[in-house]
């Protein structure tokens, strides 16, 4: 049987679909498409993607990844995240509480905040959800 989706490096003309997905999520447009990685259908069109920022130590951060919400539960954010290890070993990132189970799944754990990036952290700083979102620094140091 084929495979339900595949993954490979984002493309300009991905950006309609990544747009969308970003602000279904209240997100931020993606800055570039940069260490963009999205998964697609068998007409090659995106159904959730990865963004890697790189910290000033070299280490990488997830920020964000998304998946279309029909597509939710097929294993794509476990694939995203794994290759996105493969490529830059340790991962970091701030979870929403919404999607602290799916980190859980995958075998992240909570870190302290001071390993987080600051320009992540003034995400979260004074913005008014901070209650409502519950975010929580956590890292995956080897794929589990
Ligand atoms: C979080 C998100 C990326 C997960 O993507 P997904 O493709 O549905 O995840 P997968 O199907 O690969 O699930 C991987 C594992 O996580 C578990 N999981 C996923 N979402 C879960 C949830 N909400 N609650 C509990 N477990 C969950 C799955 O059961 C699976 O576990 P298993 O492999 O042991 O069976 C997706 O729900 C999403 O886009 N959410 C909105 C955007 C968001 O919050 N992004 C994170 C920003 S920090």
């Amino acid at each position: 049987m084929a495979a339900l989706f595949t993954l490979r490096a984002a493309r300009e003309d991905d950006r309609r679909y990544l747009d969308s997905y970003t602000y279904r999520e209240g997100m931020d447009y993606l800055p570039s498409l940069e260490r963009v990685t999205v998964a697609v259908n068998a007409d090659d069109e995106p159904v959730g993607f990865i963004r890697i920022s790189l910290g000033r130590a070299g280490v990488a951060r997830v920020n964000p990844i998304v998946v279309h919400e029909s597509w939710r539960g097929y294993g794509v954010g476990r694939a995203l995240i794994d290759e996105a290890q493969d490529a830059y070993g340790e991962l970091r990132l701030v979870s929403r509480g919404s999607s602290k189970a799916f980190y859980d799944a995958l075998g992240f754990e909570p870190c302290a905040w001071d390993l987080i990036e600051s320009d992540v952290i003034e995400d979260c700083d004074g913005c008014p959800l901070f209650d409502e979102c519950e975010p929580c620094p956590m890292r995956r140091a080897d794929r589990s």
